[in-house]
């Protein structure tokens, strides 16, 4: 039996596996340019976050229909439930199926076919966080905003994604202050290859209460302590980091190091399916490749659900819990 976690740093998109993306072209008369999965999997060889995100959106291009969202989501519970997500806060991409033509009732409603009867289907307890692009205006933002207005029952969070450098997080002062105003909660990718400055933004400009990757807070130890004095969670994804290069190996990674420092971090995937593995492969592989014994390993886990967005269901964050003091490594 795997580690109970709570997964907090998951793009829905990125769950995207080859097969599906064949099954799903096939459904919607999309024509990819790759003749198999071999040839796309043959892709999935990164330089960078741009070299990715350009893969990343060329293959939403088969995700059309409201089954086929919830086909997408559907698969991701299964496979994260059978790596112990309990839990699973999930990051959506609006402003990418909105510009192909699929309006944000197909996102929304797909998604929630698989969200909704999750906890009885997989056992596994759902919130979405819709992301705004960062390398798209601060005017598209707001009006993705207003077209979720109608969704709002069922959206807990807003989050920033996409290509970081030369984005600064407070282009988005204006529709984050707004999405705090409709009560949605906040947090924001920083420190993923944009510098610690962009953190330091998204905690003062943004209100964000959590930081996604987070990793180059290491090069600013002041940071280091604000982060630490005011448990700021980081939702760290080791494997997409040596993916778009972030870190050379995994064997290099800050990891340990953040944990060693008192860091709030928690082991995420990100975009599995493109970067070799899910919640439970990040933490095992991570795990092994720095040496992190059982205490460490629980802490990740119990700092997943103390992270986690379960405010409106405290008994549920406490039974969670309760599985993670009780787990007995095998
Ligand atoms: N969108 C999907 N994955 C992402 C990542 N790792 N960083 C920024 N934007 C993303
Ligand atoms: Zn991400």
């Amino acid at each position: 039996m795997p580690l109970p976690k709570a997964e907090l740093h998951l793009h829905i998109e990125g769950t995207l596996e080859p097969d599906l993306a064949f099954e799903l072209a096939a459904r919607n008369g999309v024509t990819l340019p790759y003749a198999d999965t071999d040839a796309l999997r043959e892709a999935y060889l990164f330089a960078d976050l741009q070299s990715f995100l350009d893969l990343y959106y060329a293959l939403m291009a088969v995700l059309r229909t409201e089954r086929d969202f919830e086909d997408l989501a559907s698969a991701y519970l299964a496979r994260a439930a059978a790596q112990g997500v309990r839990h699973a806060e999930i990051f959506f991409d609006p402003q990418a199926h909105i510009a192909r033509g699929v309006p944000m009732e197909t996102v929304v409603e797909g998604l929630w076919r698989a969200l909704g009867p999750s906890a009885e289907n997989h056992g596994v307890s759902t919130r979405l966080i819709m992301c705004f692009l960062r390398d798209e205006s601060a005017e598209s933002a707001l009006a993705t905003l207003d077209a979720a207005k109608p969704f709002l029952d069922r959206i807990t969070a807003v989050g920033l994604d996409s290509a970081e450098v030369g984005h600064p997080p407070a282009k988005f002062r204006e529709v984050y202050e707004a999405a705090a105003a409709l009560g949605l909660r906040r947090v924001a990718h920083a420190g993923e290859e944009g510098p610690p400055a962009y953190i330091t933004e998204a905690l003062d400009v943004l209100g964000v209460e959590r930081i996604d990757h987070g990793l180059r807070c290491m090069e600013d130890p002041a940071l280091v302590e604000r982060l630490v004095r005011e448990r700021v969670p980081l939702t760290v994804c080791p494997l997409s980091n040596v993916r778009l290069r972030a870190v050379a190996n995994l064997a290099d990674h800050p990891l340990a190091a953040m944990l060693d420092a008192g860091l709030m971090c928690t082991v995420n995937s990100d975009d599995p399916a493109y970067f070799g593995g899910y919640a439970g492969d990040n933490l095992d592989a991570v795990g092994l490749a720095l040496g992190l014994g059982e205490g460490r390993l629980r802490e990740l886990a119990r700092n997943s659900f103390l992270a986690s967005f379960l405010e409106d269901d405290e008994g549920l964050r406490a039974r969670y819990l309760a599985e993670v003091e009780a787990y007995e490594f095998g």
